[in-house]
C-alpha cells in the first residue's frame, strides 16, 4: 500500500528519500515521486514504474526539506499525473489512506477557482490546505485546521517553499511514524510510513497516534493534538536490524523469508521452550483471569492470517474444547451479529495495520467485546495498542509481499493459545503438557527438514509453468493448508487455483479436472487418510495428474499420473505447520519459472491499510 518518507535536515535528503521509498517497495505501488523545497519553488519528480526509475530521474535534485511516496492506486488509474506528491501553489502534499468526503472537498474547491489535475482524492487534501492558508499562514495551523475538515484515513506529509526547513505530518487511520535525530549520527527528522524507511538514519522512533499532527525542521519536534492541545510521545528504540532487512543472498525476500521460518519458529517460540509449563500469562499480565472466563473464541482475520486462524479453529475446538468460530474481518465488520460478551476476539494480523481487521477490532468492542487478543508481528501497530492481551510473533520483518514466516508463526502462537485453554479448561494433563512443549521446542529443526525438499520441488515447478488452473486438496486442518497453498500460487505466479476439502471434490469440482487440471493434496497420515485416498482415486480415474504431499509412512504410492513427494517427519498435531513449506516453496519455484515479479506481485499491497 502507499508508503509515505518525509525528512527536514541540514544535510541533502534526496538520497534519505529515495533509499527510504526503495525500503517501503515491499508495501506494494504503482508508481512513485518526490518533492523538495529547491531554490526556486517546488520541484517535484514523478514516475510510473519502479523507484529506481526515480532514482536516476531525480540525480542531480539537492535539497535539506522533502517528502517522497510509493502510490497504490486507488482512485484514479497508475500513471503520472495521478502519482504524489500533489502541488497547489507553494504547497506538495503526499498521502496514505482514502479521503471519503473528497468529492464533497473537490466541488467546494473547484467553485473557489482551484483546479484539479488528477483523479485522486489526495488533491484535494492539498486544495485544501492552500484555501485554508488563506486565513491562517503558518503551515502547521493551516495542516491541523485542514485536516479537521477531513473524513475517512490517512497519514499525510506536507511542504510548504513559502516556509522552508519544515515538514508537517498528520496521522489518522493510516500508519506514520517519525524517527528522530539520533546524536552523532543523523542531523534531521523524519517520517515514514514503517520504521524500516528510517533505519537508515535512525533507530530512534516515535508512533503517533490517530489524531496527531507533528512539525519536523532539523533541529526540532513539535506534536500536538489536531485540536492544537500538546502531547507528548515516548521514543522507542527500534530493535529491527538493518540486515533484517535486506536480501544478503537470497534472490527474493519470499526466498529469503521461507528460509528464516526455523529461526522465525524458533524466536516465537522461545517464550515457551525454556519452560516445563505453559503459563496465561504469555498473552499478557491479565490473561489468567480474562480468559477463564472465556467460552468461545472467535478469529478475525484477513488474507493469509485468516487461514492461521481456520487451522487454528480445529486445534481450539479439539483439544481444548472452545467454541470457535473464523471469520473474515471485511465480512464481520458489516454484518449484524450476536455479541457475547464472554467471547474472546483474537485478531490476527502479520502488520497489525490492516484496515478491515483494525475496524472489525473496533467493531466488536463497539458491541460489548471487551476481551480481545491481538496475534501480531508489529509491537507498536495499531491491532496490539488496541487489544487487552497480546502474542508477538517473532518473524522478524516481513517483506515478501506473499505471507510465509508470519504464517507459521501466527500458527505456532496459535497453538500455544490452544495449550492455555485447554489447560484453563482443564483439558491438558501434565503429561501431555510436557510432549506438546518438547514438540514446540523441535519444531524449528523439523522445519528445516522440511525445506530440504526444495530440490524435488523445483521439478515439479516445471511442470506447472503452463498450466493456467490448479486444485489444493485436504481434510479437517490440512483443508485451509490447502486453501494457504492455494492462495501462494496465485498471488506470485498468477495461476488460477482453489482449495476443497477433499471429501467436496464429487459435489462439483471434480467436473473440471482434466490432465490440464494439476490437482494437488495434502496427505498426512492421519486417521481421515483412507478416505482422502479415495478422493485421489475419483481424481485418478478422470485423468488428472495428482501431486501429493505425504507423510513419511502415508501408505500411499506413486503410480502412473501421481507424483509422490514424502515430508521427512510426521508432527501429530503441529504438522500442518511442515505441510504448508512445500506449498510455500511450489509457489515461489513455479513463480521462478513463470518470471513473475515474486517479491510484489501485480495489483497486490502488503500492508493494505484501506478498506
Ligand atoms: C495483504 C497481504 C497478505 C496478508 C493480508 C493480511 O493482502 O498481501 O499477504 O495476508 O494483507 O495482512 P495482515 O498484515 O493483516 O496479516
Amino acid at each position: 500500500m502507499c508508503g509515505i518518507v518525509a525528512a527536514a535536515s541540514s544535510n541533502n535528503i534526496v538520497p534519505v528519500l529515495v533509499e527510504g521509498l526503495k525500503r517501503l517497495e515491499y508495501r506494494g505501488y504503482d508508481s512513485a515521486g518526490l518533492a523538495v523545497i529547491g531554490s526556486a519553488g517546488i520541484e517535484r519528480v514523478r514516475s510510473v514504474g519502479r523507484v529506481a526509475e526515480l532514482e536516476s530521474e531525480s540525480a542531480g535534485t539537492q535539497a535539506i526539506t522533502g517528502i517522497a511516496h510509493t502510490r497504490w492506486a486507488t482512485h484514479g488509474i497508475p500513471s503520472e499525473r495521478n502519482a504524489h506528491p500533489h502541488v497547489s501553489g507553494s504547497i506538495a502534499v503526499v498521502h496514505n489512506g482514502i479521503i471519503e468526503n473528497y468529492e464533497t472537498l473537490r466541488r467546494e474547491l473547484t467553485a473557489q477557482g482551484y483546479v484539479f489535475t488528477s483523479d485522486t482524492d489526495t488533491e484535494s487534501i492539498a486544495h485544501l490546505i492552500q484555501a485554508t492558508l488563506k486565513t491562517e499562514p503558518d503551515l502547521f495551523k493551516a495542516v491541523r485546521i485542514a485536516c479537521q475538515r477531513l473524513v475517512g484515513a490517512y497519514a499525510i506529509a506536507v511542504i510548504d517553499h513559502t516556509q522552508p526547513g519544515k515538514v508537517i505530518v498528520a496521522r489518522e487511520g493510516s500508519p506514520l511514524l517519525l524517527g528522530v535525530s539520533e546524536p552523532g549520527k543523523s542531523t534531521g527528522n523524519y517520517a515514514a510510513s514503517d520504521a524500516s524507511a528510517l533505519l537508515q538514519v535512525t533507530r530512534n522512533m516515535v508512533y503517533l497516534e490517530n489524531g496527531d499532527i507533528a512539525e519536523l525542521t532539523a533541529s526540532k519536534v513539535k506534536i500536538t493534538r489536531l485540536d492544537g492541545s500538546p502531547v507528548e510521545r515516548a521514543i522507542h528504540v527500534s530493535e529491527l536490524s538493518a540486515a533484517a532487512v535486506e536480501l544478503g543472498n537470497y534472490q527474493h525476500y519470499m526466498q529469503k523469508e521461507i528460509f528464516e521460518q526455523p529461526e522465525a519458529l524458533a524466536n516465537t517460540l522461545e517464550i515457551v521452550g525454556g519452560s516445563k509449563s505453559i503459563q496465561p500469562g504469555i498473552f499478557g499480565a491479565e490473561a489468567a483471569n480474562l480468559l477463564a472466563d472465556v467460552d468461545s473464541i472467535l478469529i478475525l482475520a484477513c488474507g493469509t492470517s485468516s487461514h492461521s486462524g481456520y487451522t487454528a479453529r480445529y486445534w481450539l475446538e479439539a483439544l481444548a474444547g472452545v467454541p470457535c468460530n473464523v471469520e473474515i474481518a471485511s465480512e464481520y465488520r458489516y454484518r449484524t451479529s450476536v455479541a457475547n460478551p464472554r467471547q474472546l476476539i483474537v485478531a490476527i494480523s502479520q502488520s497489525g495495520e490492516t484496515a478491515d481487521t483494525l475496524a472489525a477490532l473496533r467493531h466488536a468492542k463497539a458491541l460489548g467485546q471487551s476481551k480481545t487478543l491481538a496475534i501480531c508481528n508489529v509491537p507498536e501497530s495499531a491491532i496490539v495498542r488496541e487489544c487487552t492481551l497480546r502474542f508477538i510473533t517473532r518473524a522478524g520483518p516481513e517483506i515478501g509481499v506473499a505471507s510465509t514466516k508470519a504464517f507459521t508463526t501466527q500458527l505456532a502462537a496459535l497453538f500455544v493459545l490452544t495449550l492455555v485453554m485447554a489447560k484453563l479448561r482443564g483439558k491438558l494433563s501434565a503429561e501431555q503438557e510436557a510432549s506438546y512443549i518438547n514438540e514446540l521446542r523441535h519444531l524449528p529443526v523439523a522445519v528445516n527438514k522440511v525445506l530440504s525438499l526444495e530440490n524435488e520441488i523445483k521439478t515439479w515447478a516445471q511442470r506447472f509453468a503452463d498450466k493456467h488452473h490448479a486444485l489444493f486438496l485436504g481434510r479437517g486442518m490440512y483443508y485451509p493448508i490447502a486453501m494457504e497453498g492455494a492462495l501462494k500460487l496465485k498471488e506470485i505466479s498468477y495461476i488460477h487455483a482453489e482449495a476443497y476439502p477433499a471429501g467436496e471434490l464429487k459435489h462439483g469440482p471434480l467436473a473440471l479436472v482434466d490432465a490440464d487440471m494439476p490437482v494437488i493434496s495434502i496427505a498426512p497420515n492421519d486417521r481421515l487418510l483412507d478416505k482422502l485416498k479415495s478422493n485421489l482415486k475419483e481424481v485418478q480415474a478422470r485423468g488428472g495428474e495428482l501431486y501429493v504431499f505425504a507423510d513419511q509412512d502415508s501408505e500411499i504410492a506413486d503410480s502412473e499420473g501421481v507424483h509422490l513427494l514424502r515430508l521427512p517427519e510426521h508432527y501429530g498435531q503441529l504438522s500442518p505447520i511442515l505441510h504448508v513449506i512445500p506449498l510455500q516453496l511450489l509457489s515461489y519455484h513455479v513463480a521462478l519459472v513463470k518470471g513473475t515479479d515474486v517479491d510484489k506481485p501485480r495489483n497486490l499491497a502488503k500492508s493494505v491499510t484501506v478498506e
